[in-house]
């Protein structure tokens, strides 16, 4: 499985487990020819209920390993690492473009007529200073309710997207703000885009369900192309490159769950934590 990784990959992305796949699908879509290289840490999933201070840990070593395999640029795929670690990783790291999420509070607050917005994450997403710069720039008087969806990443990362528990955990959180007269959700966190069908069931047609993937995928192809012209310029002349996916927690799990999200296989190989708290190729 080693053989995953060891050709070069321009951009690094990653996330707690399989939810940054969810960015990653639509930066594909705007640039299918470069080599991507996604980093699943399943061993240390969810992020959510962490630490900031422990994500950003995570966040750190990740990059480290992700720049060693010749990442150019890297996208923290997970809102949580962006909430802990994206102001940190562009100090530790200045020569490195980065390209985080943040909740699409603008977008919402732009669009609604309500002036009712929900806002869907997890809780070290809400905590982070981002959020509240997010909120002070860009809510400008638009009431936010907010939710985090307790077990929801779990069962996403289970591959399920339509089962009674995921069902019920959203809604759980969207009944009282449909209650309150929302006329859009946010999703603040990679994992729920997969559950954009079960959500939308939910809260009906007259709700806006904002993902910000595509959004950050337009970024990225922009940051790329400043930062990485070359790259830009043999993507664009070349096919779908492979993506390489590793994840430190079970690759057989995880490429079983690949296609239920993404209805295609992709292979995934296996990195792993040392007790030094490196990341690195695990040896099958
Ligand atoms: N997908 C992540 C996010 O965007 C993290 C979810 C988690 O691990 O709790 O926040």
């Amino acid at each position: 499985m080693a053989g995953l990784t060891e050709v070069s990959a321009p951009v690094g992305v990653f996330d707690s487990g399989v939810g940054g796949l969810s960015v990653l699908r639509e930066i594909r879509r705007e640039l299918p020819g470069v080599v991507y290289l996604y980093v699943a840490d399943q061993a240390h999933v969810p992020y959510g209920p962490r630490p900031l201070a422990e994500v950003r840990a995570f966040s750190e070593e990740i990059v480290r390993y992700l720049l060693t395999r010749g990442a150019r640029l890297i996208v923290v795929a997970c809102n949580a690492a962006s909430a802990g670690a994206l102001h940190h990783l562009r100090e530790v790291f200045p020569a490195v473009p980065f390209v985080g999420m943040e909740p699409a509070v603008k977008p919402a607050a732009e669009s609604t007529r309500s002036g009712k917005v929900g806002v869907l994450a997890t809780p070290a997403t809400f905590q982070g200073a981002l959020f509240a710069s997010v909120v002070e720039r860009f809510a400008n008087g638009v009431e936010l309710f907010t939710h985090t969806c307790p077990g929801l990443v779990a069962q996403i990362e289970e591959g399920n997207l339509e089962g009674p528990k995921a069902r019920a955990i959203l809604e759980g959180a969207l009944h009282p703000m449909l209650a309150e007269g929302i006329d859009t959700v946010v999703l603040g966190c990679t994992h729920y885009p997969f559950v954009i069908p079960l959500i939308q069931q939910i809260v009906g047609p007259g709700v806006r369900v904002i993902d910000p993937a595509p959004a950050v995928a337009r970024q990225v192809r922009r940051v790329l192309a400043e930062a990485a012209p070359d790259v830009v310029a043999a993507a664009s002349a070349g096919n779908s490159a492979p993506v390489r996916l590793v994840t430190s927690g079970d690759p057989v799990r995880f490429s079983e769950v690949v296609p239920l999200l993404l209805g295609e296989p992709w292979p995934a190989g296996q990195v792993r934590w040392t007790a030094a708290g490196r990341l690195e190729d695990a040896r099958v």
